[in-house]
């Protein structure tokens, strides 16, 4: 329901004059907050699942709205889940050449990217980015739901998709990669997140003006402070944090900041 890429994919397609229809996981609520009411704006049409329907029925879902678009004399792209498939890679391919460029201009030679992973496509695309570019980066993904396992597998699956989708980029030999998962921070579940993850939220805000949320990039955030706390970056490379945005995501969750101690209080 609070999906970044929906809403993306809702103001991108008003942009370019295409109709954009959601299917999204959970009840629709008496007012919509945050990203759905982005989606809303955008004029988006919404379809709402309960989430054991979305869960057990999501690729029956497309091929009936598929099908009930097609018999109005339309197409319909269905983009899966944070668009993370071999043709969603390309956004992120080209985030890699950006920070590749910016790296440069900055000076930078080796590093660690590190980013949110949830539905896998972002790592897969930074991943593969770095591979092909040939860059001396490693990418961490720390996820926010799941475990390492899957998305080991999903980044594998995303790249081969990539790979059988587009033969003629794909370089000869195709470059060595690896993916490089950092479980252990998914705290209560995915979209819900403990109070040190608010206060980390909270502190980066005041001391940098920087604004991270609780579903995504707070919590890979949070993260990546432990394990530099705990020497797992240790060694005398730059640490790239990429911020992938999600600052709607906050709106819905404003119950969970603690202000008593702030000087508003
Ligand atoms: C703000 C934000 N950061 C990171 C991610 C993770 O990206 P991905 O789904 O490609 O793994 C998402 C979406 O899932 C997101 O909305």
């Amino acid at each position: 329901m609070q999906s970044n890429h929906c809403r993306a994919t809702a103001l991108v397609g008003a942009r370019l004059g295409f109709k954009v229809h959601l299917i999204l996981r959970g009840e629709a609520p008496a007012e919509p907050d945050g990203n759905l009411l982005l989606d809303h704006l955008a004029g988006a049409r919404i379809s709402h699942y309960p989430k054991h329907q979305y869960v057990a029925e999501l690729p029956e879902l497309f091929a009936h709205w598929r099908d009930h678009y097609h018999a109005q004399g339309h197409k319909a792209l269905c983009i899966p889940t944070g668009a993370s498939d071999g043709l969603g890679l390309w956004g992120y391919l080209a985030g890699a050449q950006e920070l590749a460029a910016d790296m440069q201009a900055e000076s930078i030679g080796a590093a660690h990217w590190v980013c949110a992973t949830g539905s896998g496509g972002t790592q897969a695309g930074l991943t593969l980015g770095a591979a092909l570019a040939d860059l001396p980066v490693d990418v961490w993904g720390f996820n926010v739901c799941d475990d390492e396992a899957w998305f080991m597998n999903k980044v594998a699956e995303d790249i081969a998709d990539w790979q059988r989708r587009f033969p003629d980029r794909v370089p000869q030999p195709m470059p060595a990669y690896r993916t490089r998962v950092i479980d252990g921070y998914v705290g209560p579940g995915y979209g819900r997140a403990t109070a040190e993850v608010f206060e980390t939220i909270a502190e980066l805000a005041r001391l940098e003006g920087l604004v991270l949320d609780p579903v995504y990039t707070g919590k890979a955030f949070h993260g990546m402070l432990q394990e530099i706390r705990a020497g797992r970056f240790a060694g005398r490379r730059d640490i790239i944090f990429v911020h992938t945005g999600g600052i709607f995501g906050l709106f819905p969750q404003r119950g969970e900041f603690d202000f008593s101690h702030s000087d508003l209080a």
